[in-house]
């Protein structure tokens, strides 16, 4: 069913991934539960690799922005992969450090790192810290020279390109938290500021132009700008970039709204990127970057899916028909947050015909408490498995406690067997950071 064919139909006409029976996985671990298809995530960091390889000689490291979602097990999986990871905060950087991932793979992003997380990434010895602010330059650069340590550093440029599911835009002023402007120059300038700081060791550039990104043309248009500016500040100032750190945001598919992928649809956007880059390299007479990429999405979007128990429905006759499960934005914020649209599946009954279109709701005390609306479903009762599909990204990694709700666990499914990486819950864990102060006891 997915694109990398590991979510299949059984002959029970059961939902089953990665070898696994989802109505077992559910009566073992109980719903709401997070299922991750460990080949599927290992294919996709295998893509990207691969294409690296073959049409960059290998130049270069896959970066899984372990924002999407973070926990030990995932680190391991990307540790055992041989590829790097991109982490964004204190909070990830130790949950990788935690899984004995290798610092000098980490590359440490965040566009207002406190001092306290950027005093943590030097004491680690993370690989790369990518400067976000003059403020952090400052702040880096003065805490490097207590410790008497050089840090490599990438500076985080915004190339103006605004990349579109539909389309892309050149913006000639870009409105972005993220980055220092090419247009309006002040990407120039905190690059020559970077090179006059003793502490820092300016390694070169990053961009990521956004998220769930399918035109090729879009990546390309970043490179090509990025190379411009390589080849601008080799001009200006002599200095040379040696890695050029292209983001992610690689598309995948949640609704017959997106394309579905093929594995070498990924290994041709790298491929466009890496030959853009060579172009680029060879006609402007700069080095060929080191070139860094941070997949995070599409690593793990489609390698994941939420099962839930359906409960309360409620028929509004002539306007809607609302299937209440035991999860909701507590556990996938995303639609309550941008609308993001899913597909939904009855996971014990997938070979019946779509006869209604039903609204899950999530049971928050949120009217915009939903996951997705008016979407094709069969005949579903109290009881029955419903699965969500593509909730890999973005979802355990946004959730929260929302109504001192549990955060589901999660387990990671392969050839047919399934295990925990993420614990259940407990009302223990809930209260564990609660404190009563003495005069209201
Ligand atoms: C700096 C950076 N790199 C990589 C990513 C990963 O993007 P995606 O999950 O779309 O591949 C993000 C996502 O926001 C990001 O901000």
């Amino acid at each position: 069913m997915n694109q990398r064919n590991t979510l299949k139909i059984n002959r029970l006409g059961h939902l089953e991934i990665g070898g696994c029976d989802t109505t077992e996985l559910a009566r073992q671990f109980g719903t709401p539960l997070y299922v991750f298809d460990e080949a599927y995530i290992r294919q996709m960091m295998n893509v990207y690799k691969k294409s690296l390889k073959d049409n960059y000689d290998g130049n270069g490291i896959v970066l899984y922005a372990s924002k999407a979602f973070s926990c030990l097990a995932v680190y391991a999986i990307a540790n055992s992969e041989g590829i790097g990871v991109d982490v964004v905060s204190g909070g990830e950087l130790y949950t990788a450090l935690k899984a004995g991932f290798p610092a000098d793979k980490i590359y440490m992003h965040g566009n207002n790192k406190t001092p306290e997380e950027l005093e943590f990434a030097i004491e680690s010895g993370v690989g790369v810290i990518v400067v976000d602010s003059y403020l952090e330059a400052d702040r880096l650069n003065d805490l490097c020279a207590k410790k008497g340590i050089k840090q490599n550093v990438l500076l985080r440029i915004n190339p103006g390109v605004e990349a579109h599911t539909h389309a892309y835009v050149q913006t000639a002023t870009p409105d972005s938290k993220f980055g220092f402007s090419i247009a309006n120059g002040t990407a120039e300038d905190i690059t020559k500021y970077v090179l006059s700081k003793s502490n820092l060791a300016l390694k070169g550039f990053h961009c990521h132009i956004g998220s769930q990104i399918f035109e090729k043309q879009s990546f390309v248009l970043a490179a090509d700008k990025m190379m411009d500016f390589i080849a601008l500040i080799k001009k200006e100032t002599g200095f040379e970039a040696e890695i050029l750190n292209i983001g992610g945001g690689f598309g995948i598919y949640y609704t017959d709204e997106d394309p579905k992928l093929t594995e070498s649809d990924y290994y041709n956007y790298l491929k466009a990127l890496c030959d853009e880059i060579k172009a680029k390299a060879k006609a402007l007479k700069v080095r060929e970057p080191f070139i860094a990429l941070e997949p995070g999405r599409s690593i793990v979007g489609e390698a994941g899916i939420t099962l839930y128990t359906a409960g309360a429905i409620k028929e509004i006759p002539g306007l809607r028909t609302y299937i209440a499960i035991d999860g909701g934005m507590f556990d996938n914020p995303r639609y309550a947050l941008y609308q993001s649209k899913y597909t939904v599946v009855a996971a014990d009954n997938m070979n019946a015909p779509c006869t209604q279109k039903i609204t899950l709701a999530g049971k928050c005390c949120e009217s915009g408490d939903i996951i997705a609306v008016d979407v094709p479903m069969p005949e579903v009762k109290s009881g029955d498995l419903v699965a969500v599909l593509s909730t890999g990204a973005y979802n355990y990694s946004m959730a929260s406690n929302y109504n001192r709700n549990f955060i589901p666990q999660a387990v990671l499914v392969k050839d047919g067997k399934a295990e925990t990486i993420i614990k259940k819950q407990t009302f223990e864990d809930l209260v564990r950071n609660d404190v009563i102060p003495e005069r209201l006891k």
